[in-house]
């Protein structure tokens, strides 16, 4: 043992990228990013009833819950340091239809949602998806034709249901849709009601993607859904593309974008924050989330390891903040 090895390591030039590595004060020093309870963004899903929690067999320990539960989930992420929270309703199908006109109904359970937790937990900010799926009788995000998802139709009944929710008391308005010029659409009808702090987090970056499945179970659209949303959202074959979307919705009036999914697209959250001087959020989706979930149940990674990993991966790819299932936990975890 005592003259091996015996290799000249004369070409390291006395560096040595382990030396930092030794001890954990050292890893902490060279640290070069953090996760923080303010960096998580909490998705959740509304429905109709009182003390009412449904379970979601494709997100295990993750419930839909009626508004009174909401406001409580709303109280305990602001006490955990969460700022906003990001809120979809799983409406009841009898108020669907292929207008989706109950995405305008401003007494809708989005609506009232928003206006309780505003209420009760002022402190805390709200985030109001704009879609048209989560209301229609279909499952798409846009409006049908003789099988088409018209635009600019779509775009209209989003800007009333944008403004529906600002009244109700959205802090952020999230069109998740992907339609072309949404963003200039209720940038505008929002300054004209006089909402002209209310800000726009556009899902600039939406990608076609097989990870959305637990979600369309949890707002109750996966078994209505028709066909695909490929001709609006994005080909996971591009990147130079989210680039254009991203930049577009920045001149339309977008205070922040968002990249989606989150962990097969880190690639494009370092190309966006590179290339635009916004704030940029990921959203690590139910997919993800039931992966991980799933893996750990089975033996196969330890989940609380990888939750962690997977969240820091964002923060390191350059995104300024994360929408994941995990908020609650991870806040109160992070904060000890
Ligand atoms: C709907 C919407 C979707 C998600 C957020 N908003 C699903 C879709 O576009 O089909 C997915 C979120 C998740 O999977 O966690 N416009």
């Amino acid at each position: 043992m005592s003259n091996w090895p015996k290799h000249d390591m004369s070409f390291l030039g006395g560096r040595r990228l382990r030396r930092t590595r030794q001890s954990a004060w050292s890893r902490d020093m060279v640290r070069e990013t953090e996760l923080l309870p303010r960096d998580l963004i909490w998705p959740l899903f509304v429905i109709e009833g009182q003390n009412e929690r449904t379970e979601i067999k494709t997100m295990p320990g993750v419930e839909r819950l009626s508004i009174d539960l909401m406001v409580e989930a709303a109280k305990q992420a602001r006490d955990a340091g969460i700022p906003a929270l990001a809120i979809f309703p799983n409406t009841p199908g009898e108020l669907r239809s292929e207008s989706a006109e109950e995405a305008y109904n401003p007494n809708n359970l989005m609506c009232r949602v928003l206006a309780a937790i505003k209420d009760a937990v002022p402190e805390i900010g709200l985030i109001a998806d704009v879609a048209l799926d989560e209301y229609s009788a279909n499952g798409q995000d846009g409006l049908v034709r003789d099988g088409a998802i018209l635009n600019d139709e779509t775009v209209d009944a989003m800007v009333r249901s944008a403004i529906v929710q600002a009244r109700a008391g959205a802090d952020i308005i999230a069109p998740s849709d992907m339609m072309d010029g949404r963003v200039a659409a209720i940038r505008s009808a929002l300054d004209d009601e006089g909402f002209d702090q209310v800000q726009i987090m556009s899902y600039s970056a939406k990608y076609a993607s097989c990870f959305y499945g637990p979600f369309r179970e949890a707002v109750g659209s996966g078994s209505r859904l028709q066909g695909d949303k490929r001709t609006y959202q994005m080909d996971y074959a591009n990147s130079d593309e989210a680039l254009r979307e991203i930049e577009q919705d920045i001149a339309e009036g977008a205070d922040s974008i968002m990249v989606k999914p989150g962990l097969p697209y880190l690639d494009v959250i370092r190309r966006a924050k590179d290339a635009f001087n916004v704030p940029i959020y990921a959203y690590q989706v139910s997919g993800e989330y039931a992966m991980i979930e799933f893996a750990g149940r089975a033996g196969a990674i330890n989940r609380d390891a990888a939750v962690l990993e997977s969240l820091w991966s964002f923060k390191r790819a350059g995104a300024n903040g994360i929408l994941t299932y995990y908020a609650l936990e991870m806040a109160r975890k992070l904060a000890k």
